[in-house]
């Protein structure tokens, strides 16, 4: 905790939620809508739930503006899960999918790919340490691919995609765990949207999936039932338990982000933090941002100090000051600040006057 007494949370996820949504939430755990007990307790089958799940899934439905065509789904397992579960579901055993990598978690959706089908990278930056996202002249797609992947942004390498690409007529599939809801979205453009709610909704274990209508029902006879993607759109995401107080949760965000002014204002907000940070990393040699300035995230702000040696004394007087989690991602190293949509300004401003500090005294 800092001098003031204030911690700000620069987690990469799970990360920061609002307080006055916890405040809210932690209602719900004495007494859920008057029934006299907390919503831990209440029946999936009950009225009171059902109505929950509908409003939530209209809930994204208006936020993003998702049109009539697509589904909303909510599934388990988090966004790792869904590196098996979109071939399972959208690849029939002989057809090849392409995927752009553009750092560790498409790395990471490719590996597990493999396992269920023919992958083809379309196109990488692996070369040039995942700095920038491939073009997309130099995506090398044909028309056989049954869909092509990818991470618009990267959590662990602060790389994001500039805006959604324009696949044509491949079936675009997209693991937005990280800038979900951060950005008003051209749904059309996707096939699928994919996103663990842990960064911007809070629970960590549930997955939202926005699904264009016919994508569904091809799913390998062996896909397990609960991660079939048509069956519970089907039965209304009742085949299984569902996370119930993790869908409670982003019900109570999406309410939040409209009181915020909605994807548009919060994108707002997030270019205006991020920016703060960067200004700031690029104002001269100390501290340095591997990623082309075109490509670099407005939610996960990765960074490093030229002198190496001072990373640690960084982080620890970062910690002092109550500025908390600011380290790298484990494989990609160096220093990151996430600014999901709850991070609120004054945690910027408070890391922006440490920074400067930190430079002038050790720089
Ligand atoms: C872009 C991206 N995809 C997937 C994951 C994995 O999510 P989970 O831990 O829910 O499996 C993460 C986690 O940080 C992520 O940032």
């Amino acid at each position: 905790m800092g001098c003031t007494g204030q911690t700000y949370n620069f987690a990469a996820g799970p990360a920061t939620l609002p307080p006055e949504v916890l405040e809210r939430a932690r209602a719900s755990l004495v007494d859920w809508q008057g029934l006299g007990y907390s919503l831990l307790e209440a029946p999936f089958t009950g009225d009171e739930f059902k109505a929950l799940v509908d409003t939530t899934r209209h809930q994204v439905k208006a936020t993003l503006a998702v049109p009539d065509h697509y589904q909303v789904v909510f599934l388990q397992g988090g966004a790792s899960a869904q590196f098996s579960l979109v071939p399972l579901n959208l690849l029939p055993p002989t057809a090849t999918a392409g995927y752009v990598e553009t750092g560790h978690w498409s790395a990471r959706a490719i590996e597990e790919g493999r396992r269920y089908g023919r992958i083809q990278v379309v196109a990488s930056t692996r070369g040039s340490g995942f700095d920038r996202v491939p073009t997309s002249s130099e995506w090398a797609l044909d028309e056989n691919l049954h869909y092509c992947h990818i991470t618009p942004n990267e959590t662990a390498n602060g790389v994001q995609f500039p805006g959604d690409p324009d696949c044509g007529d491949t079936p675009l599939i997209a693991d937005m765990t990280s800038e979900f809801l951060s950005r008003p979205v051209e749904i059309e453009r996707y096939g699928m949207i994919y996103a663990g709610a842990q960064k911007n909704l809070g629970p960590t274990g549930l997955v939202i999936a926005i699904i264009r209508e016919d994508l569904l029902g091809q799913a390998r006879p062996e896909t397990p039932t609960v991660f079939n993607y048509q069956a519970q759109i089907e039965r209304q995401n009742r085949i299984n338990t569902p996370l119930m107080f993790g869908i409670y949760l982003v019900h109570l965000m999406l309410d939040w982000l409209e009181e915020q002014g909605g994807v548009k204002a919060i994108q707002t907000r997030n270019i205006a933090q991020s920016q703060t940070i960067y200004r700031i990393i690029d104002q001269d040699d100390f501290f340095y941002c591997p990623v082309t300035p075109e490509y670099r995230s407005i939610m996960n702000v990765c960074f490093g100090i030229r002198d190496q040696r001072q990373q640690q004394r960084f982080l620890s007087e970062a910690h002092a000051s109550g500025l908390a989690n600011l380290a790298g991602h484990s494989h990609a190293g160096g220093l990151r600040a996430s600014l999901y949509n709850a991070q609120p300004d004054a945690a910027v401003a408070a890391l922006a006057s440490f920074m400067n500090q930190f430079r002038q005294r050790h720089g």
